[in-house]
């Protein structure tokens, strides 16, 4: 006979849990944050780089990043969404108070261990900053713990430009080393211009004791990955954090595999180091 604990545990991971929308903002014309809340009153329990499978009732489910730290948890969370398709279409129309699903947290999540007393230079390209915020705010809201803290954000346009209010407190702050650059500026715009590869040699790094975060669109990681070697960054100090097509997120249905590697559930983040055999990853 299977014990009760087994069907419990393999119920959890394919059952969501219905969750309430408490908050949601506007981040851009196609992005809103959502705060989120457990029924159940449990605390999803996260670590930064992990993501939930959030369904939409009659939609269908979605990976979706966990953008807020652990340390700002209060017993909910942030989903920073952008509107591309069906179930993010059907999230963006919901009312405050409206129900979803929510399965997880799933994955792997950053080292934040390992990078405990070294420097850390963050490498954030577009949406890339929405599951890199969890880990910026968690170091910071740490900060005695770690080395320098260096941000490098880049965007398409101003108005492309996500968080700007966190933004401008990460720039301010005299323990934080901050630049942004956006691809098409306009007059308003006062910083670099420009795609995000060239600020990475504008910033000096002693490589041997820095961990370079980076997280963008695909067609980001193998320039910003150029330079990072360039500086003398070894593959294992690099983390990356990978986007896959997934379905069930937990190893079973092998929509997300790689050369037998399941994104969903080896990722999806990951040592650089470790990436290298998966070809077409990077
Ligand atoms: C681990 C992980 C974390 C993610 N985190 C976030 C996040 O924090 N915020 C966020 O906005 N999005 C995130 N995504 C992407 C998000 O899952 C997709 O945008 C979403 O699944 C689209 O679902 P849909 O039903 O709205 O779109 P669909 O109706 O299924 O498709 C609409 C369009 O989006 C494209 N699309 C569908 N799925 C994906 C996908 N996985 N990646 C790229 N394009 C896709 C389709 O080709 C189609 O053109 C993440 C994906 C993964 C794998
Ligand atoms: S999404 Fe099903 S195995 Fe990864």
């Amino acid at each position: 006979m299977i014990p009760q604990s087994a069907i419990d545990a393999r119920r959890s991971l394919y059952t969501p849990e219905i969750a309430t929308i408490t908050r949601a903002e506007r981040l851009g014309e196609r992005e809103k944050v959502f705060t989120i809340r457990l029924d159940s009153g449990r605390s999803l329990g996260h670590k930064p780089g992990q993501f939930v499978e959030l369904s939409v009732l009659g939609m269908g489910e979605a990976p979706i990043s966990i953008s807020s730290s652990p340390s700002r948890s209060n017993g909910s969370f942030e989903l920073a969404v952008r509107e591309v398709g069906n179930v993010t279409g059907a999230l963006h129309r919901l009312e405050l108070g409206a129900k979803v699903g929510i399965r997880g947290p799933f994955g792997t999540s950053f080292p934040i261990e390992d990078m405990i007393g070294r420097d850390i230079l963050f490498v954030a390209g577009g949406i890339g900053l929405f599951p890199l915020r969890s880990l910026i705010n968690e170091v910071l809201d740490g900060r005695g713990g770690f080395g320098r803290v260096i941000i490098l954000c880049g965007a398409k346009s101003p108005a492309e430009r996500m968080f700007t209010g966190e933004l401008e407190q990460w720039k301010a702050r005299d323990d934080v080393e901050f630049l942004e650059t956006v691809d098409r500026p306009d007059e308003s715009w006062k910083a670099n211009a420009g795609v995000i590869t060239p600020l990475v040699p504008k910033i000096s790094v002693e490589a041997a004791r820095t961990y370079c975060v980076v997280v963008g669109p695909p067609i980001m990681y193998k320039f910003v990955i150029l330079e990072a070697k360039r500086k003398g960054f070894c593959d294992d100090h690099i983390i990356v954090s990978l986007e896959r097509r997934m379905k069930c997120g937990v190893g079973k249905c092998g929509h997300c595999q790689i050369n037998g590697v399941y994104v969903c559930q080896d990722g999806p983040v990951f040592r650089y180091s470790d990436t290298l055999y998966l070809q077409e990853a990077l």
